[in-house]
């Protein structure tokens, strides 16, 4: 009987998210998944360095110069290569084909730093999300993991938590807050909850 599954983490930048779960982890925490691989599609990107530093097997796949099909077989390759069974966007900023989303349907899970459907869907990543928020007036903001299908933030939710704006909030204060209240809180427990659920049905 298997007692975890295959997790690998998909990354593009600082990967503070990629640290929450290897914390996470490393308190035995995830009980129901390994990680790894964390695949990143930037050279350079921390989150690697971040994967290093905690012995999980990193690997890049650029997007420059292919096409979107080429650039997912790259992905396929590096998911197969190590049987990654679940699949975390943990700050991914590249938009994934249909092709891709079927091929790993309900296998795919995202971390969205607003409360879906707020704030949500193409061109709303990173410190964008929180500018919009602050530029609406909203009172109330938060995380969402969800998981992924073809359409960019409109997966079938898993988890969210709110978080309050306060005075003063620039996006960055508030991308900040959002990340330690709800992101580095909701991504682990999503994460094992998708494993579990996933073992589950295998055994
Ligand atoms: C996180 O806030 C994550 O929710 C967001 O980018 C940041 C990545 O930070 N993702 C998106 O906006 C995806 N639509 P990290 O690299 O430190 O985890």
């Amino acid at each position: 009987m298997k007692k975890q599954v295959n997790v690998a983490v998909l990354v593009s930048g600082g990967g503070t998210n990629l640290q929450a779960l290897i914390d996470f982890e490393k308190a035995k925490k995830l009980k129901s998944g390994k990680i790894v691989k964390v695949i990143s599609n930037k050279v350079g990107a921390y989150a690697l360095e971040r994967a290093k530093n905690a012995g999980i097997e990193g690997a890049v796949v650029e997007k420059k110069g292919k096409t979107q099909a080429e650039f997912e077989q790259g992905l396929i390759f590096e998911l197969e290569k190590c049987s990654a069974e679940i699949i975390v966007l943990a700050g991914f900023m590249s938009i994934l084909s249909k092709d891709f989303t079927d091929r790993y349907k309900d296998r795919i899970i995202n971390v969205h730093p607003s409360l879906i459907p707020s704030f949500c869907g193409e061109g709303f990543y990173g410190l964008k999300v929180h500018e919009k928020a602050l530029e609406y007036g909203v009172k109330v903001t938060g995380a969402t993991v969800h998981f992924v299908n073809e359409i960019p933030d409109g997966g079938k939710i898993i988890m969210q938590k709110a978080v309050s704006i306060k005075g003063g909030d620039t996006p960055e204060r508030l991308q900040k807050r959002v990340m330690e209240q709800a992101e580095w809180k909701i991504l682990p427990l999503s994460l094992e909850k998708v494993c579990k659920e996933l073992l589950k049905n295998k055994n």
